[in-house]
């Protein structure tokens, strides 16, 4: 008999971390966590998001949405952060419920992160591929043509349709050969970015203060305009739903937790403190763009592009930093893509090492000893996406599904401490059950703000994930058969 609530025992979670040489190599230390966390939260979210939600949802007001986004994420990284120090291995959330919740709630789980990194990553990916057009544009005053920088499903005022998205597949096979090529080469790659992508913001904050014009944060928060969500209060908590893009990623670096060398000091001391720094960066940010434009022109001229945009409308002479921005931006996607798609095959990797998905997935590469047959079958998936549906599709299905999983995450905290209090905890999440407890409502709060449409794309993906584990995985689950 099945038993799909069957939970995987901690002990020998750890043991299977030290798999000795056919373990992935532990490589990665504290000031890599934190590149890697900020590797993959600083991109197409704030560069793109922040923007949008000034324009239709919060005004100058922005900054209080980013606040918002920014605790949900907090009180979901303080429950990351014990587990990851206390079951520091590959698989990230996934990995956590299995010891907690169950076979079934972990399938689910992982299913869930293929949403948070393999769509987010092909999101971004399209937003690289605008970016790059505007720099081929600025520099070289040559353009991809439209229709092979393009979905299918988006056509130019001008009625050219799109084809296919060619530049957004470029970078993800690329990244993917990075990824492949060895984790050590890619956290350098990952480094040197984080810190241009850091340094930019940085610039622009400081070069940007000076510009601020204080009629423009009159009024700080618009009026609502009638709509739920346009404006006012409800428009402040819409906001939050936009910009939680801009933080998903910090809880990558749990799924690092295999290659790290002291995971168990450097997890939450990685999480906490990516998180930390750009909750700050992003407040700043914010309050700098919405207060060198008006907050009406991010619904108009300044919606796309609208670092550059404001640069170079409101910033006299300063010609030079646009460019900047753009290749810093060019550079910062990439390495969120990077980050993500990491990820995304590690918690495939923990998932077939426990049979529920299949043995391609975790095989490692004899010399690079990466997962790199996982590596490319994502890169087909997160390939075609990239190339064929449009980023505001995928967008908020990204948040939903993340928002989702940092439910399951707060849950397991407080689960595992009854269970299990006897494990022990390098890092505790300080004020369980409350910490737990309110992650749970603000991340619920915010999967409430994206409507119905997303909670139903949210369960259709849920359910076909259930219907692929009843009809594979619960057969195959190493777990189950040696408990049967
Ligand atoms: N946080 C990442 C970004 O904003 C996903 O691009």
């Amino acid at each position: 008999m099945r038993n799909v609530w069957q939970k995987k025992d901690i002990s020998l979670l750890v043991a299977e971390a030290d798999g000795g040489s056919k373990g992935l190599k532990r490589t990665i230390g504290t000031t890599g966590l934190i590149a890697l966390g900020i590797g993959a939260i600083i991109g197409a979210g704030l560069f793109t998001s922040t923007a949008e939600a000034i324009g239709y949802h919060t005004g100058p007001a922005v900054s209080i949405s980013f606040l918002i986004a920014g605790i949900g994420c907090a009180l979901a990284g303080l429950c990351y952060a014990e587990f990851a120090s206390m079951i520091p291995i590959a698989g990230s959330a996934y990995t956590y419920a299995y010891a907690t919740m169950g076979e079934f709630i972990a399938w689910i789980i992982g299913w869930d992160l293929v949403l948070e990194y393999g769509v987010a990553s092909a999101k971004v990916a399209t937003s690289w591929s605008e970016y790059l057009n505007k720099l081929l544009g600025n520099l070289f005053h040559i353009q991809i043509p439209y229709r092979w920088s393009h979905s299918p499903f988006q056509q130019s005022a001008e009625g050219v349709q799109g084809i296919m998205n060619i530049p957004a597949l470029f970078i993800i096979l690329l990244l993917s050969l990075v990824l492949i090529r060895g984790v050590r080469g890619s956290s350098l790659v990952n480094g040197v970015i984080v810190i241009i992508k850091v340094g930019i913001v940085l610039l622009f904050i400081g070069f940007g203060w000076s510009f601020i014009d204080s009629a423009n944060y009159a009024p700080y928060l618009p009026a609502n305009t009638g709509a739920s969500g346009e404006f006012g209060w409800s428009g402040i908590f819409a906001g939050a739903g936009v910009v939680f893009f801009a933080f998903i990623g910090f809880d990558a670096v749990s799924t690092a937790a295999q290659e790290a060398k002291d995971p168990q000091r450097d997890m939450p001391k990685g999480i906490l403190l990516s998180l930390l720094i750009c909750v700050v960066l992003y407040i700043l940010f914010a309050h700098v763009l919405s207060g060198v434009a008006n907050y009406k022109e991010f619904q108009t001229m300044g919606q796309e592009a609208s670092v550059t945009y404001v640069i170079d409308t409101y910033m006299h002479g300063y010609g030079w930093l646009s460019t900047l921005v753009t290749v810093a931006i060019l550079a910062g996607f990439s390495s969120v893509i990077l980050v993500m798609l990491m990820g995304q095959s590690r918690v495939f990797f923990s998932m077939s090492k426990d049979g529920l998905v299949p043995p391609v997935f975790s095989q490692l590469h004899n010399k690079f000893k990466t997962p790199w047959k996982s590596n490319i079958l994502f890169f087909i998936f997160v390939g075609i996406i990239a190339a064929f549906v449009p980023a505001s599709i995928i967008s908020d299905m990204t948040v939903i599904g993340t928002l989702f999983a940092f439910v399951l995450v707060c849950l397991g905290i407080i689960i595992l401490r009854k269970s299990n209090p006897e494990i022990p905890r390098p890092f505790r999440t300080p004020w369980v059950p409350l910490v737990p407890i309110l992650g749970v409502v603000v991340c619920t709060g915010l999967i409430y703000t994206l409507g119905p449409a997303n909670w139903l794309r949210l369960i259709v993906w849920l359910v076909i994930g259930v219907v692929i584990y009843f009809a594979y995985g619960v057969k195959r689950s190493t777990l189950q058969k040696k408990k049967s």
